[in-house]
């Protein structure tokens, strides 16, 4: 099953979508950098359309194509923003013809793929010539991730749990080397940082019960008592008052040759 499969747009929200939704503003910027602005741009892996919402906003919702495999995501994109041309499509078989965009982006989205460099080598072949394509994922690798702190934890109690860590992308230089080996020209890595504030504890702990992405499927293997533990370790380290988390993200920019 896939980490977000029978996931709700609301749940997804609460739980990612609130570092998602910062992260897509600095992100698109770079994205759409030097893109013609009567071009169209594409969304891939647009869950329920936090990027979405910023390229509707820079472009206009009749020059945005999003596209997600989960149909619920993208009902509630498509719900959102009725003007954007919404469809239900993995990354590896884009349903688009040769450089009809200016840019195409990934936001969180290649360390999903069943296979990245042909995901991105797709994005590459749906754009034009001279356009961007870019991507960005959590620095889950370096522990720079927003739930690098949840997976220490996590890890600590429970060694064979897996984290997120060793997925690809996530680690400095991957996404680079997945874009030039997918055929990408001029591929810069840079970084970009987003900042989440919580009202307390309860705030940022809650989500991980729905059941969303690795962290949320790994919540939801654990009995009672083990989720209490871990609750408990959580608790301890990050205390009851409000908090807030800077997350950086691994993100690279390349040019269709
Ligand atoms: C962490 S979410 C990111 C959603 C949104 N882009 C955001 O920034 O909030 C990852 C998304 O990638 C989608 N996904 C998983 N595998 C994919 C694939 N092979 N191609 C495209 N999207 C995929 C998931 O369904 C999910 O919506």
């Amino acid at each position: 099953m896939g980490s977000f499969q029978g996931v709700s747009a609301e749940e997804y929200a609460r739980f990612m979508g609130r570092f998602s939704t910062p992260l897509a503003v600095p992100f698109a910027a770079a994205g759409l950098d030097g893109i013609a602005s009567d071009a169209r741009v594409l969304d891939v892996g647009c869950g329920p359309g936090m990027l979405t919402t910023e390229l509707v906003r820079r472009r206009g919702a009749a020059a945005v194509s999003a596209v997600d495999p989960e149909p619920v995501f993208v009902a509630a994109t498509a719900g959102s923003f009725p003007g954007v041309d919404t469809r239900v499509a993995g990354a590896e078989d884009l349903p688009f013809e040769a450089g009809e965009f200016g840019a195409a982006l990934a936001q969180l989205v290649v360390h999903f793929m069943a296979d990245p460099v042909r995901g991105v080598s797709e994005m590459a072949r749906v754009t034009a010539s001279g356009g961007r394509v870019s991507a960005c994922v959590w620095d889950h690798g370096g522990g720079g991730g927003p739930l690098s702190g949840f997976w220490r934890v996590a890890q600590r109690l429970d060694p064979t749990a897996r984290g997120e860590a060793s997925l690809q992308g996530a680690s400095e230089g991957q996404l680079v080397e997945i874009f030039e080996r997918a055929g990408l020209a001029d591929v810069t890595q840079q970084v970009i940082e987003s900042t989440v504030a919580f009202e307390d504890f309860d705030d940022w702990w809650q989500p991980f019960l729905f059941g969303v992405g690795p962290a949320g499927r790994y919540v939801a293997t654990l009995d009672e008592a083990g989720v209490a533990r871990l609750e408990r370790a959580l608790r301890d380290e990050l205390g009851d008052g409000a908090f807030s988390i800077t997350a950086r993200a691994w993100t690279a920019v390349g040019v269709v040759a």
